[in-house]
This record gives structure tokens, C-alpha cells and sequence, in this order.
């Protein structure tokens, strides 16, 4: 097709952002690690809590509503990696509640929790990167060759409608928690303190 998508670009612009949450995450565990911090728990938090709501509410259920519905109508080539990416998104609800239960542990336990903690966000962060890419590297090519004007005109309502996670019936609540990631965040990921020392 001879021109990109809006919801195409939309899609990537989901994952950019879930992308930048991960990598803050995966920051702090290092700055943890190196014992260059102290664990700030409002911060991990807001930044679970955030990645929990934000791909659960918003953006798996509108990728299986609206383009992998609208492919399987146009086309058996992508069935086996919608069949794989339907069971991911099963498994990433169990793998974040995971998350947010070993950063309660941490949180009770103090550093006997780390280790744990530490491990449960690697596991979501490499799982989690792994879909996008297999999102981003098959499912979107196979759209474009196979989906019309038509599903496309569905699928870019359906993405532009709350394509903001800070829009809609939760806007306060995720606008209040993303400008405290970003806040609170050390650079590169945010403007606060580039450490805060015990
Ligand atoms: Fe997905
Ligand atoms: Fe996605």
C-alpha cells in the first residue's frame, strides 16, 4: 500500500512507550544492583502498576479485537504467530502479576527480596521485548501486504480512539503516574536526581 497507516504507527508508538517503561525499569534494577541507590518504592510502584494497567486495559485487547482478527479474515499466513501472541499476552498477565508480587516481597523483606524481584524483571522485560519484536517484524508486514483500506480505516479508529494511555476515563490517574516516572526517574530515562544515596 502507498501510504503508512495511521494505525500502524500508533501500534509502534504503544510499544515505544511500554519499551521506554521497561527500560527504566531495568535501570533502576541495575542502579540497585550496584548498590548506587536506594530502592525508591513509589517510583517501582508507579512504574508496575503502569506497565500492568497500561498493556492489559489498552493495547492487547485492541491488537486482538482489531488487527489480528481483521488478518485472520484476510489471510492463514500469520496464524501461527497470532496463535503465539494470543498465549503471550495470557502469559504476560501472569508474568506482571508476578512482578508486582516479588516487588511486594521486596519491599517486606528488604534485600533478601532483590534477587527475586531483580529476576522477575528480566523475565518480563525480555519476554516483553520478544513479543513487540515479533509483533513489529511479522504481524505488521503480513497487514500491510494483506489487510485493505477498509480494515484499516477499523483498526485506525479503533487505536486513535484511546491511543493515549494518558486519555479517556483514567486520563488523571496515568497522567498523575507517568509525570511522576518521568519525574522521579534518574536521567537518562527521567529528569530527577541522577542518584539518591541511602
Ligand atoms: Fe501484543
Ligand atoms: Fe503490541
Amino acid at each position: 500500500m502507498d501510504h503508512y497507516p495511521a494505525g500502524c504507527a500508533l501500534i509502534r508508538d504503544e510499544h515505544r512507550t511500554l519499551a521506554a517503561l521497561l527500560h527504566a525499569l531495568r535501570h533502576l534494577v541495575r542502579e540497585l544492583r550496584g548498590g548506587h541507590t536506594k530502592a525508591d518504592f513509589t517510583l517501582l510502584r508507579a512504574i508496575v502498576y503502569y506497565i500492568d494497567a497500561y498493556p492489559e486495559r489498552m493495547h492487547h485487547p485492541k491488537e486482538e479485537l482489531h488487527l489480528f482478527t481483521a488478518l485472520e479474515r484476510r489471510t492463514h499466513e500469520a496464524d501461527a504467530d497470532i496463535r503465539v501472541l494470543r498465549n503471550e499476552h495470557e502469559n504476560g498477565a501472569r508474568l506482571i502479576r508476578d512482578l508486582g508480587h516479588q516487588l511486594l516481597r521486596y519491599e517486606h523483606e528488604g534485600a533478601t527480596g532483590f534477587a527475586m524481584f531483580a529476576a522477575a524483571v528480566e523475565a518480563y522485560a525480555s519476554f516483553y521485548y520478544q513479543h513487540m519484536e515479533r509483533e513489529e517484524n511479522h504481524i505488521i508486514p503480513l497487514a500491510l501486504r494483506h489487510l485493505t483500506p477498509e480494515d484499516w480505516g477499523a483498526i485506525d479508529a479503533a487505536f486513535a480512539e484511546n491511543h493515549d494511555p494518558l486519555k479517556g476515563v483514567d486520563e488523571k490517574q496515568f497522567r498523575d503516574l507517568f509525570s511522576r516516572i518521568v519525574n522521579l526517574a534518574p536521567a537518562p530515562i527521567g529528569v530527577g536526581a541522577a542518584s539518591r544515596t541511602a
